[in-house]
């Protein structure tokens, strides 16, 4: 006799088990900018970038299916590999593979991308925009340690500038935060050698390293105003962050980047 079974679906650890892994796939709930992200994911795929995500198309229940990738994500409290100085410049040479891979990706005519936030001028190509520990899969390296191998939730992807993506990635990674909003292993990070050496192993022009700080200050400023925004029209678990300070943690940030600004700008640029 045939027996058939419905496929065993195991939920990831994420706050409302929306996301389930099937065998070797993931079914994640669709968004308006699902097309537009497949539409990246295949072109990545086509120019032989192995570091995100394959999508496989959309299953019964109306569910995009992506390939899922083998690995570890760094769940909080973070591990101390996740704050190593060696997995911050394995990140920067995975933006760095990941944005020349994406430059070449003409998005379709009636792409449609994450619209929370406000767009950026002159974007170079389609970022990620949401390089947080949660969102980067890390394989043992040859030394046995953790290195970051790929990124994974491209839902926040959108036209945006290099800069600003590393920007992003800085602000979770580096950090750009007051220690007391930092993960406990973050706290005692020097964070100006680490921009630098994010930057280094990234290859950014100077001219962005200029700019970097600067545009630290744009987005944190995007990002109070949008989650804001998002808390008084969306309620939900937005309204929830936000009254559990998600405002206060940001323009925390933003006075902690005027009170070093001298400090960063020095390491940035020093000899470079
Ligand atoms: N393709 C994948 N390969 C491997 N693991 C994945 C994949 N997609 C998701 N995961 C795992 O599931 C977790 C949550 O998925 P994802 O980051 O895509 O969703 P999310 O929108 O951040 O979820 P939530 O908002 O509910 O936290 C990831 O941190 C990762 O551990
Ligand atoms: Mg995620």
């Amino acid at each position: 006799m045939f027996v058939s079974a419905a496929p065993v679906e195991i939920a990831f650890d994420t706050e409302e088990e929306r996301i389930v892994r099937v065998g070797t796939t993931v079914r994640r709930p669709m968004t308006a900018a699902s097309p537009s992200v497949h539409a990246l994911l295949a072109h990545l795929e086509a120019v032989g970038f192995d570091g995100a995500p394959r999508a496989l198309g959309i299953d019964g229940q109306d569910r995009e299916i992506l390939t899922f990738v083998d690995g570890e994500t760094a769940t909080r409290p973070l591990p101390v590999w996740a704050v190593s100085d060696e997995t911050l410049a394995g990140l920067a040479r995975l933006l760095r593979r990941f944005h020349d891979a994406a430059e070449s990706f003409v998005p379709p005519p009636d792409a449609v991308w994450e619209q929370g936030s406000q767009a950026d001028e002159s974007p170079e190509l389609v970022g990620h925009c949401d390089v947080t520990p949660e969102n980067v899969v890390f394989r043992p390296g040859p030394s046995g340690r953790p290195v970051p191998y790929a990124l994974i939730d491209f839902d926040l992807a959108r036209p945006t500038t290099r800069l600003f993506d590393v920007v992003t990635t800085l602000r979770h990674w580096a950090p750009i935060a007051d220690p007391i909003d930092r993960d406990p292993r973050q706290r005692g990070l020097d964070v100006g050698p680490r921009l630098r050496l994010f930057c280094d192993a990234y290859g950014l022009a100077v001219r962005d390293r200029l700019r970097l700080v600067d545009t630290a200050r744009t987005r944190l400023g995007r990002s109070y105003v949008a989650t804001r925004t998002r808390a008084l029209t969306l309620g939900g678990d937005w309204a929830r962050r936000w009254a559990e300070g998600a405002g206060e943690r940001i323009r925390r940030a933003g006075a902690w980047l005027d009170a070093h600004e001298d400090e960063l700008r020095r390491h940035l640029v020093e000899g470079a």
